[in-house]
């Protein structure tokens, strides 16, 4: 029986701990279980995030850590295991695979002697190579697995946007979409503040400089690696991101963000995990939003779909 509001993350490294801090500090769930290969590292995450909880106001919340038969009654996973990028190695979540397809092999292996009802949210990179591998090799009910993908991008692009012209991010309406990485790009058909088009905003909003929408696309893409070679990882926004989506699906928000699924046709694109637009609800990903992209839109999508497949190729998937 799933329990109603039990939250699982497993991996406990800087992004985990920050999805731990993130889930108590939104009162998110009042039952959070730390899982990690690492008891010890798993047990003092559990416990520090445990002392905070007094502040909050869901009182009988219960931080612990356990194993992976903790997750048999999860209602949601999220799962940050395996190593990341770190300052040194090329820019490329993508070389990641290598070491990240076996870390997340085995732990699909784990969760899914325990639990296929649990809404998976997958954030180890490469991103769309760990969701595609967990989605389609394990018989996780489609929609119920789904990758943060590209929301951590769109939350970078409102962000740098919403600065250019002074205005609240929360009015910039837009994608980044594609894969999780080098190649993600924003869908500008469909960018807008407050309902004005992109190709107005010039005209409407004070600015330093006219919009440059290559020069900002690739800002968006940097941005990641500029946090990265200043603290040595990135872990606050996709914290909040992946929380976001928790929250989406805890609460049947029926929200649209874009996130990391495999697609089944759309574009003509099959035999490959990206982010698209998604219908989030209590079910997971409940439709994927084929919207209409522009010719450069869709060369973009179709370069991005290239770069994963590549990765999945050599990865054997
Ligand atoms: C990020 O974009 C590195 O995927 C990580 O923050």
């Amino acid at each position: 029986m799933i329990k109603k509001n039990k939250i699982a993350i497993i991996g406990l490294g800087h992004v985990g701990s920050a999805v731990l801090a993130r889930a108590i500090a939104c009162q998110l769930a009042p039952e959070i279980v730390c899982i990690d290969t690492d008891e010890k590292k798993a047990h003092g995450e559990a416990l520090d995030a445990s002392h905070s909880t007094p502040c909050t106001y869901l009182p009988g919340i219960k931080v612990y850590s356990g194993g992976f038969e903790e997750c048999k009654d999860a209602s949601i996973i999220i799962c940050s295991g395996g190593p990341s990028i770190i300052p040194g190695e090329k820019l490329d979540r993508l070389i990641l695979a290598e070491r990240n397809v076996k870390v997340i092999g085995d732990i699909m292996a784990e969760v899914t002697r325990y639990t296929r009802d649990a809404i998976f949210i997958m954030i180890t990179n490469p991103l769309d190579v760990t969701t595609y591998l967990a989605a389609t090799k394990f018989d996780y009910p489609a929609g119920k697995l789904f990758g943060t993908g590209t929301t951590l991008e769109t939350l970078r692009f409102k962000r740098i946007l919403a600065d250019h012209y002074n205005v609240d991010a929360k009015d910039v309406q837009g994608y980044m979409l594609g894969e999780h990485g080098n190649s993600a790009f924003p869908a500008w058909s469909m960018v807008n503040i407050g309902g004005i088009p992109v190709d107005q905003l010039d005209s409407y909003f004070e600015t330093k400089k006219p919009l440059d929408k290559d020069k900002l696309a690739a800002d968006v893409v940097q941005t990641a690696y500029d946090v990265l070679m200043s603290k040595g990882w990135t872990n606050t926004g996709i914290a909040m991101g992946a929380c976001r989506l928790a929250k989406a699906v805890l609460f049947n928000e029926h929200c649209i963000t874009p996130v990391s699924t495999p697609l089944q046709g759309e574009y003509g694109l099959t035999d490959v995990a990206l982010s698209l637009p998604s219908l989030i609800t209590e079910n997971g990903v409940q439709k994927r939003l084929a919207i209409h992209l522009s010719d450069k839109e869709l060369k973009n999508l179709h370069a991005s779909a290239d770069s994963i497949k590549a990765v999945l190729k050599a990865s054997h998937l």
